[in-house]
């Protein structure tokens, strides 16, 4: 019966690199049939196409320029999302380090967030996703109606990088950790929408817990608010 169907939320995840966001979106949408939309691949994309460009990453209104001439899919698959620029998969080619770190340069401009956040606002309008991100909580979904912020210590957020990418040495390792710090700290300390939890987010140390443990807690939230919610 259509007014007995759950309202299809808007679930924000935001939290630093490596806290396990992702794997965790992933799976809460695939279980409640939500998409799952990654924010930073579109951060990502747009510092692609900067280095393909030759585009400063410091340079606001060339990157915003960049940004509204793109055009930035994000396919969201059963365990990730797809991401297409302007029609052509990079999804690999977002994950490795120099993109990596011009994602997080950026994405400290302020209209170049506006003009994200507003595609955002759009691909969620309607409910039913996931999405992960910095500032979905605070910016892009203010009311959204569960907001989870996880957090790691960067060694132990270090240490899944490190198997995620399955890298072999201990100086690999160490140069792993001290990236995700620089990028935390450039992340946390932005003037333009800073990561933060919101003021109304549930904060989830997930330092001393399983994948399986986190996506419990995150589920109990999530089930509560849907029973709550639906009429
Ligand atoms: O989540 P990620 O590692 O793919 O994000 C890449 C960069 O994009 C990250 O350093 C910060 C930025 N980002 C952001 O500022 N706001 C978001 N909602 C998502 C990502």
């Amino acid at each position: 019966m259509p007014e007995n169907k759950p309202r299809r939320l808007v679930i924000a995840i935001d939290g630093p690199a490596g806290a396990g966001k992702s794997t965790v979106a992933a799976r809460v949408a695939r279980k409640h049939g939500y998409l799952n939309i990654e924010t930073g691949a579109m951060y990502r994309a747009l510092a692609l196409k900067a280095i393909q460009n030759d585009v400063s990453f410091d340079e606001e209104a060339e990157l915003l320029d960049l940004a509204q001439r793109s055009k930035i899919d994000l396919q969201p698959q059963v365990d990730g999302n797809r991401v297409l620029l302007d029609g052509e998969n990079v999804s690999a080619r977002i994950r490795e380090q120099d993109v990596t770190d011009a994602a997080s340069r950026v994405s400290v401009h302020a209209r170049v967030r506006e003009w994200m956040v507003m595609l955002q606002r759009r691909m969620g309008e309607r409910g039913g996703v996931v999405m992960e991100g910095r500032d979905i909580g605070t910016k892009v979904f203010p009311d959204a109606e569960v907001k989870i912020f996880l957090e790691a210590s960067p060694e132990v957020r270090g240490e899944r990088r490190f198997k995620q990418h399955q890298l072999g040495t201990a100086e690999q390792q160490a140069a792993v950790i001290s990236e995700l710090r620089k990028r935390d700290e450039r992340d946390r300390t932005r003037a333009a929408s800073p990561l933060e939890p919101a003021p109304d987010a549930i904060i989830l140390d997930t330092t001393p817990l399983s994948l399986d443990e986190v996506i419990a807690r995150v589920e109990e939230v999530v089930e509560a608010k849907i029973k709550a919610t639906g009429d």
